[in-house]
Order: structure tokens, then sequence, then C-alpha cells
């Protein structure tokens, strides 16, 4: 089942991740006038970072609730922007109008990657760019969701055996792969390497600054409906802090680095 990013409190990861959007966005100057697509814009990050440089920006997100949070702050900020319901997997834009799409953090949870790209490639114009980015294995979002997805399925069983022709997953931060994904639709990749830190008192507050994200509502939810749902809660709450302590670099306090890698696509 898919997740519902509406679910918890997803503006404070939004706002953990706003630096990266400020990096896209930065990097695909200038944008004043520019027709620009922020595809699983959440919040609103680098839609209203876009829209403040001058662009015509319009936000994509299935989360209804993070699409109205959007609207809101772009009133707020008196920028103009337009916020639409949407995903991946038909995205509301017509052909070939996007100058840019980007897509930070977001099209990489769209269950059917080829059927995202193709529609990346379907509303970005012929000379326009797409810009994603994608977590590299290692750091603390892809530990956490590891080891709580690992939990989650022992708890509830991994699920059947996906059917014959399912969409295959993507390495979304895999040259390669990525090459041969997007090849597919004319679409020749370069990919940049780039870290954030993310920083707290200790691991303990970190985890607890993360009890919040969609994700882990999700799953405090499903265990909830467990008649051991409480002692399987505090299995998993053991099992985040002691991964998280592990990849922690700071003895005094608790800081991760999460590398992350900067997808540009553009026709060959
Ligand atoms: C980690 S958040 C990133 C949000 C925003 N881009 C940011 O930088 O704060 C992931 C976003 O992807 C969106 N998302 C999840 N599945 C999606 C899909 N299939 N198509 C488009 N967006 C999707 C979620 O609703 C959520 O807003």
């Amino acid at each position: 089942m898919e997740l519902d990013w509406s679910l918890g409190e997803y503006e404070s990861t939004g706002e953990a991740l706003l630096p990266v959007s400020e990096v896209v966005v930065a990097m695909s100057e200038p944008l004043a006038g520019k027709r620009v697509v922020d595809l699983g814009c959440g919040t609103g990050n680098a839609a209203l970072l876009a829209a403040a440089r001058g662009a015509v920006v319009t936000g994509v997100d299935p989360a209804a609730r993070l699409v109205e949070v959007a609207r809101e702050r772009a009133a707020e900020r008196g920028v103009q922007a337009e916020f639409l319901a949407g995903d991946a997997g038909a995205i509301p834009v017509e052909d070939g109008t996007a100058d840019l799409l980007v897509s930070v953090f977001a099209v990489i949870f769209a269950p059917d990657a080829d059927a995202a790209i193709a529609e990346m490639a379907r509303v970005t114009a012929p000379d326009g760019v797409i810009r994603l980015t994608s977590w590299v294995p290692g750091g603390s979002m892809m530990t956490i969701n590891n080891v709580a997805g690992r939990f989650m399925g022992e708890v509830f069983g991994g699920g059947p055996a996906p059917e014959p022709g399912a969409p295959k997953p993507l390495a979304w931060h895999d040259e390669a792969a990525l090459r041969e994904a997007f090849a597919k639709y004319g679409l020749m990749v370069e990919v940049e390497r780039r870290s954030m830190r993310l920083t707290a008192k200790s691991a303990e507050e970190y985890l607890a600054k993360s009890a919040r994200h969609p994700m882990a509502v999700s799953a405090a939810q499903a265990l909830a409906s467990r008649p051991d749902g409480a002692e399987l809660q505090a299995e998993l709450q053991g099992r985040l802090l002691a991964a998280v302590r592990e990849i922690n670099e700071d003895r005094e306090a608790f800081q991760v680095s999460n590398d992350y890698a900067i997808v540009t696509a553009r026709r060959g």
C-alpha cells in the first residue's frame, strides 16, 4: 500500500530538507519566466523558491494536506504558484510545457519508476531539463527507512511475491541504472554527489523528531492494530536507536551526513 504523506507532520522534515531545494533551484538559474514543475512538491520547498525567482510554477503532489500547506505558504509569502493534486504516474501538466521539472526526494517514491520517467519526459519541453534528487544508501534517512521496513516485514510478512510484469524498482542514485532507465525516453543523464548534514543534541532527540514523519506515523498506526502493539513499537524504537547510534559521527551529540545524488536529465 502506498504511504499517505498527509499523515503526521511532514513539515519539520521539509524544513530540514530545504537546503537541498536551495541547491537544486540555484543550479537551475536563471529561472525568471521559465515554466517549472515541482513534482512531489510536499509543502512547496522548491516550488516557492523557484516562484520567488520569477518562474511560472506548478507544484504537484499526491498528498492533499501538503498541497494545501504549499498553497497557504505561497499566499503568506505573496508568491504566485499553482499547486495541484497529482502524482508521478499521471502528472497533471500538458505535454512539452516544462522548461524545468524538479523533484526533490519525491519521484523516487513513485511505485512505477518507468511510468514516472515516461511522464517526466512527456511534460518536459524538447530543450527542457529534469532535475531530481535521491538519497545514497548509508545516511540516516535510508537507514531509518530500511530498519523500519525490515521490521514491518518481519511483523506483517513481506507481502506476496511481485506478479510477473510488475513495475521494477529503480536505484535512483545509481548512475548506470539511471542511464538505462532514462535512455529509453531519449534522455541523457548526469549524476552529481552532494551531502547534507543532519544534527541533533542526541540520537534519542533525533529519533523523537522523526516520530511524526508520515512513515513513522503510518508504521505506528499499523503496529497499534496488533494486540502486542506497544511491545512491537518499543522493539522498533530500540532497533532504530541502535541503528542511528551506529552511524552517529559525533561523540558528544548527534550528526549524520546524508549523501545524495542530484540527477540531471535532458534530451541528447
Ligand atoms: C520526502 S518528501 C519531499 C517533499 C518536497 N519535495 C521537499 O523537498 O520537502 C516526498 C514527497 O513525495 C511525494 N510523493 C510520494 N509519492 C509520490 C508519487 N508517486 N508521485 C509524486 N510525488 C510523490 C510525497 O507526497 C511527498 O510530498
